[in-house]
């Protein structure tokens, strides 16, 4: 068993992140659950079926279940209110404790759950998916989706822990355990050219629970390091930015072209682009850039897509250009091992980078 422990702020709030194996049975082991007057678990249904059912209780006390429709889609401001209603329902007050036990999404719609009733009630995250694993747990954002635009309503709030279980990434579909992937090399990308050339050496199927518990203690440390020193955002978090200005953008136009792509996925063909953009500025080599695409590749993740239309994509970054004052703040590479924010690239240059990823 790992233990990570998170300082937001002056230190003033801090929680632990606990990664092991059949840790999600020992909850009361990490936090002092007796101190609360309930217990309300926030799920969805294909986690309470493959988990939940017919296991072992969690507790040792009676607890409520609150269950949410699956995907992306359940992380609106609608599913928000019918926790609030089924939380009055319950006569949850300031005592209760919400545990929220799912993907990203769970974890996003139960914390700003947790967050905003009686202006904020003590939750932690039990996240169950790889990607939510490293990259959800760290950082304290809560939120939903609004008038189609992604994760725009929202609060920063630290969960009291985050159970990290790697046994709950056995029911895990391979195409989602490789998605979480591509966050993990991101990681290693911006900051350690170790962890990078270590985690792309064999399909992600192939890393043992023990290793995915350092694999998955590692990538929570790198963004810890990152979120501490910037806990809103205001420079050196961009740097977990890397891969996603066209990443996003390429995931927001695959809806639209109805082949949608998963997060990592889009992620994984981003960072290639935004390799690009850094061996056209001179700033890694072109052998560099090879070897990101080769290990990526590797990996079983994508590095280009087809039927795209330049067009489509360069709207959807035109989203990011109205957030930044009109220009986009690139996060671009140094080198393996190394990112670096705050970086302007040329409208020729994206251009040219979206080309090469639609394989024009
Ligand atoms: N708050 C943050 O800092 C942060 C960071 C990254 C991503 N996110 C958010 O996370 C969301 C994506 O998270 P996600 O990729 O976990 O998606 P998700 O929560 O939609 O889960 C993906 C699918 O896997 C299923 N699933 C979850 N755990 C499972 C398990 N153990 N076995 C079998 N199936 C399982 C879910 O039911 C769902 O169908 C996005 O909304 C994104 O915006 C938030
Ligand atoms: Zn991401």
């Amino acid at each position: 068993m790992k233990k990570i422990r998170i300082h937001i702020e002056e230190k003033t709030q801090t929680y632990p992140i606990i990664i092991g194996r059949g840790i999600m049975r020992k909850i009361e082991n990490y936090l002092p659950v007796n101190a609360y007057g309930k217990i309300v678990i926030i799920t969805d249904c294909v986690i309470e079926k493959l988990l939940l059912k017919n296991k072992p209780q969690l507790f040792s006390v009676t607890t409520d279940s609150v269950v949410l429709p699956v995907g992306e889609r359940a992380k609106t401001i609608e599913t928000v209110q019918e926790i609030w209603r089924e939380l009055l329902a319950l006569n949850a007050d300031r005592s209760t404790l919400i545990v929220n036990i799912g993907g990203g999404v769970v974890c996003d719609v139960g914390g700003f759950a947790a967050s905003t009733f009686m202006r904020g009630v003590d939750f932690i995250n039990v996240p169950t998916t790889l990607l939510s694993q490293v990259d959800a747990s760290v950082g304290g954002k809560t939120g939903v989706n609004f008038e189609e635009i992604k994760n725009i309503v929202g609060t920063f709030q630290q969960p009291k822990a985050v159970i990290i279980d790697v046994e709950t990434l056995s029911t895990l579909p391979e195409k989602i355990l490789t998605e979480g992937f591509a966050e993990i090399i991101k990681h290693g990308l911006i900051a350690d050219k170790k962890y990078f050339k270590m985690v792309t050496t064999k399909k992600p199927k192939e890393f043992s629970q023990d290793e995915l518990i350092d694999i998955i203690t590692k990538s929570c440390a790198i963004k810890k390091k990152i979120v501490e020193k910037d806990v809103r955002e205001g420079g050196l978090r961009r740097l977990l930015n890397f891969g996603h200005t066209v990443g996003q953008a390429i995931e927001a136009a695959s809806f639209e072209n109805n082949i949608p792509l998963l997060h990592g996925e889009a992620v994984s063909i981003g960072m290639v682009a935004e390799s690009y953009i850094s061996l056209q500025k001179k700033m890694i080599s072109k052998k560099t850039f090879e070897d990101i695409i080769e290990k990526i590749a590797s990996t079983g993740l994508p590095v280009r897509v087809s039927g795209m239309e330049k067009k489509t994509i360069l709207e959807k970054m035109q989203h990011d250009k109205k957030q930044n004052n009109g220009r986009i703040q690139w996060t671009l590479l140094n080198k393996i091992g190394e990112g670096v924010v705050d970086k302007s690239v040329s409208e020729e240059l994206i251009n040219s980078a979206i080309e090469r990823t639609i394989g024009l």
